[in-house]
């Protein structure tokens, strides 16, 4: 390694710490600029189509809930391999006025036939069933949430905000390199479907490449079906018969019941503090109180001591993570089951778990890495209201299923229940009673959407997709910018690491130097290296001066002004 003019001008002593830190850190280059500036608003995205729709209706003069929605409504269309209208998700919205907090709730929700053995095949769980199928899908939540947010916080009317998607739906857009690759490793299961394949393959059966346009004309149809009422159309109306009719003659659960009874819910955002900060988040079914535990064991750390991704910080983030994750466990939907965040939260359940840090015990059996579904987004507007949505279909393509005449792609958020305790799902997640399938029951969620203050005033918001590394992600780039002061881009470009205690392998990006990788398994860590480790934006908020970045691993954009 070179070393500069200037290094060799220090005095030794400064010199070995400036060669020992440029031989543990490397920030990543990535091809494209996903981050931006911005004095008014900014919204960040995985998609910049969907970004820029948002920032549409912000220059329309919507607000932050009415360009969030705007911009999910886009990212459907755009990246439809992450969520979409057959999808569900969180959304935590900081109205300045009130100088409030909410937490809006739209998860899919288990079909009310649908019950705690109904993966077991012949005495044993058979886990695809709740992948891949009509078996995955629950009851769709994106177009309730979306019409509740936008009737207690919106400023405009759902057509005007889905406007965006559906000339973009209509008139075609260019698939982003994330997308064609998405299609391109899922081609053959895309195939089996008609709806899918007709949109999203060429007529031989091949994938479009980055850059091809993409039409769903049966998606911007359904889309202008909704009108201004979308609740009614959705669950009530034409779309509900479609997709019920769908789901009777492929032998699936979901009923027009299930369509009527579906309600997002407003939850109580929960919170805890770090260095100086409040760190809120959603409540369960979201993991944002694991989030909270993890940061919690992480206060008065005296971490940017350590420097960013320095082996003995990685090694103390390795070891909170491990622990975070074990207390997932105890996480569900807490309509069903008691959650004590307050004492999941609480300072002698986080002392405790610093101390089981320090002193691990558990070591298990590695997860699949690639898993880009799921998208979240970030929206900060002229007067300071902010909006951390996350949203999904779950896996890829969901259950790589779709209703062709809606264009509407189905989920398959059933895995995400433990199909039967100590059996792992798709992020090898293993789960216990709590999270046991029941029915008009919410699957315990890794999604984790932040939103940070000082001194009660917003200062940064983040997000991610990738299962369970949203937790992870989430953690570590809230880390970079709350305790190491990186700027938002470079927040979400160092590399990351994972730990999810079960399997107890550590996770480490390429990206992660050599000499810090060597000297984690000197330490005795078993790792396992992979090129990405999911998605996450942020951005941090200063009096006119908005600084956002969307995860260049998997493309997309922040657009400010
Ligand atoms: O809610 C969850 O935890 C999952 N359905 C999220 C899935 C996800 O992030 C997919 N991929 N990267």
């Amino acid at each position: 390694m070179a070393v500069s003019k200037a290094v060799m001008l220090m005095p030794r002593g400064i010199q070995v710490c400036v060669v020992a830190l440029a031989l543990f850190t490397a920030t990543p280059s990535y091809a494209a600029d996903t981050s931006a500036v911005g004095v008014h608003g900014m919204v960040v995205s995985e998609s910049e189509d969907a970004a820029r729709a948002g920032v549409e209706i912000l220059k329309q003069g919507g607000n932050a809930v009415d360009a969030a929605v705007a911009t999910a409504l886009a990212v459907g269309v755009t990246n439809p391999a992450a969520c979409g209208i057959g999808g569900g998700g969180f959304m935590l919205i900081y109205i300045a006025k009130a100088h409030a907090f909410y937490a809006l709730d739209y998860r899919e929700t288990a079909p009310l036939q649908a019950r705690p053995d109904m993966y077991m095949r012949n005495g044993k769980p058979d886990e695809d069933l709740a992948r891949d199928g009509i078996l995955g899908v629950a009851v769709p939540g994106e177009i309730a949430g979306i019409d509740a947010a936008l009737r207690r916080f919106g400023t405009m009317k759902f057509q005007q905000i889905a406007a965006p998607a559906e000339k973009l739906a209509g008139d075609g857009y260019a698939a982003s390199p994330h997308l064609a690759g998405e299609i391109a490793q899922l081609a053959s299961k895309l195939k089996n479907d008609p709806g899918l394949s007709q949109v999203f393959l060429k007529p031989d059966g091949s994938a479009p490449k980055a850059g091809d346009m993409i039409v769903e004309k049966n998606l911007a149809a359904t889309l202008k079906s909704l009108c201004d009422d979308p609740v009614r159309n959705f669950y009530h109306g034409q779309v509900a018969s479609a997709l019920v009719a769908f789901m009777k003659a492929r032998g699936g659960l979901l009923s027009a019941a299930d369509l009527t009874n579906y309600r997002p819910d407003w939850r109580d955002p929960i919170r805890r503090r770090y260095e100086g900060h409040e760190v809120y988040a959603m409540p369960p079914p979201s993991s944002g109180g694991v989030v909270l535990e993890m940061l919690g064991a992480l206060d008065s750390g005296h971490l940017a001591g350590l420097g960013v991704n320095s082996p003995p910080y990685l090694a103390r983030l390795i070891e909170v993570m491990r622990q975070g994750f074990i207390d997932r466990e105890r996480y569900a939907d807490p309509d069903f089951i008691g959650v004590d965040v307050q004492k999941l939260l609480s300072d002698t359940n986080i002392q405790q778990l610093r101390e089981r840090a320090l002193h691990p015990k558990e070591m298990r059996p590695p997860p699949a890495a690639h898993d880009h579904g799921t998208s979240n987004l970030l929206v900060v507007d002229k007067d300071g209201n902010v909006v951390a949505l996350t949203t999904t279909i779950n896996t890829v393509f969901g259950a790589k299923m779709s209703v062709p005449a809606l264009g509407l792609i189905l989920n398959d958020e059933m895995d995400d229940f433990a199909v039967a305790p100590g059996v792992p799902n798709a992020y090898h997640l293993e789960g216990e009673r709590a999270n046991e399938v029941r029915p008009g029951k919410r699957p315990l969620s890794s999604m984790t959407p932040i939103i940070v203050t000082k001194s009660g005033v917003p200062v940064m918001t983040t997000g991610g997709s990738g299962g369970p590394t949203i937790v992870s992600g989430v953690l570590q780039v809230a880390l970079n910018i709350l305790a190491f002061h990186l700027d938002a881009a470079s927040a979400v470009a160092e590399p990351r690491i994972h730990e999810q205690a079960a399997p107890d392998i550590v996770i480490v990006e390429q990206a992660m130097p050599p000499a810090t990788r060597s000297a984690l398994e000197q330490m005795g860590y078993k790792l396992k290296v992979v090129p990405n480790l999911g998605a996450v934006g942020a951005i941090t908020m200063a009096p006119a001066n908005l600084r956002g970045a969307f995860d260049p691993r998997k493309g997309g954009g922040a657009i400010g002004y």
